[in-house]
């Protein structure tokens, strides 16, 4: 599991998961409530589905960046289930 972990963290070396979680706190668990590990999609599709604009109520702009954050956050909260 740690090796796991350690090779994620190492793909997305600039991605910060803290970050990511406040990101998550602040943004999405006004919906999400049950929290980043009831989500379904597989964290490395979560960017390009929050981009796609196919969720109506998924109104909100995110930099590469905060994606990125936001992806290795919830790459670590799936790993760990
Ligand atoms: C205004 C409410 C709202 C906000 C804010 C919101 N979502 Fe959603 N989200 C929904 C709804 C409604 C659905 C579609 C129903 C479902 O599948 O839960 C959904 C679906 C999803 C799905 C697909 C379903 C799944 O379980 O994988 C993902 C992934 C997701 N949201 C991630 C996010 C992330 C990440 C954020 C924050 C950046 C966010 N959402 C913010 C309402 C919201």
């Amino acid at each position: 599991m740690a090796s796991v972990l350690a090779s994620q963290v190492a793909l997305t070396a600039c991605a910060d998961p803290i970050a990511g979680r406040n990101l998550f706190d602040q943004q999405c668990s006004v919906c999400h409530r049950s929290g980043a590990g009831a989500l379904r999609t597989p964290a490395a599709e979560i960017p390009a589905l929050l981009q796609s604009g196919s969720i109506r109520t998924h109104r909100f702009q995110l930099s590469d960046g905060q994606l990125k954050d936001l992806e290795a956050y919830l790459a670590e909260v799936q790993a760990a289930k």
